[in-house]
C-alpha cells in the first residue's frame, strides 16, 4: 500500500479518490482533520476496504512509527500542511509546526523504517513530498517562469515553512541516501478546494450575494492547474521520477487575478443567471496582502521531457467543469463553510478597507 499524508485535504483527497479510480492498490490516508481536512471529501470511499483512515498528527513521532510498522507501505506521499497564505500571515506558528517540524518527524519516521527493510524493499521505497512553486517567490512582468534551478526565496511564513520542508527532504537524500522526489506545483483549482482560497470563495460568495474582495489591483498573477492533472503529474514522479529530483508542475496558464474572477463571474452568469445583473457587479477592491507576491509562474518542461506529462485540461475547460462541479454540490460548500469558517472571514475581512 502506500501511505498518503493528508488525503482529507483538497489536494490529497483527490489524489486518493484518482488513485483508486485508477488502481486497487490500498491507501493508508494519514490526517489530522485540522479545519482544511473533511471526510465528507471521501464518504464514497465509506465502505471500500482500499482506503484505511488514521487520524494522526505528523508530529507525533509515535503516532508515525506505529503506522509505518504496522501497514509497511512501500512509499509516501506528503501532502499534509498548512496551506493558506493568508493565514500565514494572521497565525504563522501553526505553519512552522506542521510544514517544518512534521516534515521532519515524517522524514525521521520513514528514514527509521526504511532503513530496517530488506534490500529489494529498500530499494523500491519512495518518500514524494509535495511543495510549492511559492518556495521561488515572486517574478516581475518579464521575469523568465520559475524552473527547477531557480533559486528558493520564499516571502510569506507559508512559502518559508515549505521552503524549510524542501530543504529537510533534499538534505535527507544527500546524507542518508533516503529515496526522495519532490515536486512544486503551481496554484490547483478543482472540486473540494476549502473556500478561503481565491476561486471558489469567490464562487461561494457570488452565489450568497456577498462582496467578491479582489486584493490591492487585481493584477497579481498566477499559473492555474486542474487539480487533477496536478494528481496526474504525482502519479507520474511517483512512478518513474529520478531520485533525489525536483520537478516543476504547472499549467501554462498564467492569469490575472482579476481576469480569474471575471470569467469566474461570466461562467455563473451563463449557469446560473441573477434576477438582475452580473456577478460581476459584486466586485469590491479590498486592501492588499501584506507582502504579496506579484506573479507565479512555473516552466514545466523537465516533466514533459523526461516523463511525457502534461495538463490534460485548458483554463477555460478545468474552471467550467470547477464552477459546475460548486453548483452540483452546494451541500458539501455548506457543511464546510460552518463555525470555525465564519470566524476565519471575521479575521482576514472584517478589518480589511
Ligand atoms: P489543504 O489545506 O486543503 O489540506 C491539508 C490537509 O493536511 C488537511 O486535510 C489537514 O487536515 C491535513 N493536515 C494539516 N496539518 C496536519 C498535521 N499536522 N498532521 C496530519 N495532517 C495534517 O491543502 P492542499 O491545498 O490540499 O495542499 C496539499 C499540499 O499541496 C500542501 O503540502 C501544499 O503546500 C501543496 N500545494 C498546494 C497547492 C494549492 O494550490 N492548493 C499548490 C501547490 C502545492
Ligand atoms: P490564494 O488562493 O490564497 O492562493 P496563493 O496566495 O497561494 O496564490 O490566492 C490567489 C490569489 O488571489 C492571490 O494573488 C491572492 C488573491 N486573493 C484575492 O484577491 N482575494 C481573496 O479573497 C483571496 C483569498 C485571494
Amino acid at each position: 500500500m502506500i501511505l498518503v499524508t493528508g488525503g482529507a485535504g483538497f489536494i490529497g483527497a483527490n489524489f486518493v479518490l484518482d488513485w483508486l479510480e485508477g488502481s486497487d492498490e490500498p491507501v493508508l490516508n494519514v490526517d489530522k482533520l485540522t479545519y482544511a481536512g473533511n471526510l465528507g471529501t471521501l464518504k464514497s470511499l465509506k465502505d471500500d476496504a482500499r482506503h484505511v483512515f488514521a487520524r494522526a498528527d505528523i508530529c507525533d513521532r509515535a503516532a508515525m512509527d506505529e503506522l509505518f510498522a504496522k501497514h509497511k507501505p512501500r512509499a509516501v506521499v506528503h501532502f499534509a500542511a498548512e496551506s493558506h497564505v493568508d493565514r500565514s500571515i494572521h497565525g504563522p506558528a501553526d505553519f512552522v509546526q506542521t510544514n517544518v517540524v512534521g516534515t521532519f518527524t515524517l522524514l525521521e519516521a520513514a528514514r527509521t523504517y526504511w532503513n530496517a527493510l530488506p534490500e529489494a524493499e529498500k530499494q523500491a521505497f519512495r518518500f514524494l513530498h509535495v511543495s510549492t512553486d511559492e518556495v521561488f517567490g515572486s517574478l516581475s512582468a518579464t521575469d523568465p517562469q520559475f524552473s527547477e534551478t531557480t533559486p528558493c526565496a520564499p516571502n510569506s511564513p507559508y512559502s518559508a515553512t515549505k521552503a524549510g520542508s524542501d530543504h529537510l527532504v533534499r538534505a535527507y537524500h544527500h546524507t542518508y541516501g533516503l529515496p526522495v522526489l519532490t515536486t512544486n506545483c503551481s496554484n490547483n483549482y478543482g472540486p473540494y478546494q476549502f473556500p478561503e482560497k481565491l476561486i471558489p470563495l469567490m464562487i461561494a460568495n457570488a452565489l450568497a450575494g456577498k462582496p467578491l474582495p479582489v486584493y490591492g489591483d487585481g493584477q497579481n498573477v498566477r499559473d492555474w492547474l486542474y487539480v487533477g492533472d496536478h494528481c496526474a503529474a504525482i502519479r507520474e514522479v511517483l512512478a518513474k521520477g529520478k531520485l533525489g529530483e525536483t520537478y516543476n508542475v504547472g499549467g501554462w496558464n498564467e492569469k490575472k487575478n482579476l481576469e480569474v474572477v471575471h470569467t469566474l463571474c461570466d461562467l455563473l452568469d451563463q449557469k446560473k443567471p441573477k434576477a438582475s445583473g452580473s456577478y460581476r457587479d459584486q466586485i469590491a477592491y479590498v486592501t492588499d496582502r501584506p507582502g504579496h507576491d506579484r506573479r507565479y509562474a512555473i516552466d514545466a518542461r523537465k516533466l514533459e521531457r523526461e516523463l511525457g506529462w502534461k495538463p490534460a485540461e485548458t483554463f477555460e475547460t478545468g474552471l467550467a467543469k470547477t464552477v459546475q462541479w460548486y453548483l452540483d454540490n452546494q451541500a458539501w460548500a455548506d457543511e464546510v463553510a460552518s463555525g470555525e469558517y465564519r470566524k476565519w472571514v471575521e479575521t482576514n475581512y472584517g478589518q480589511r478597507a
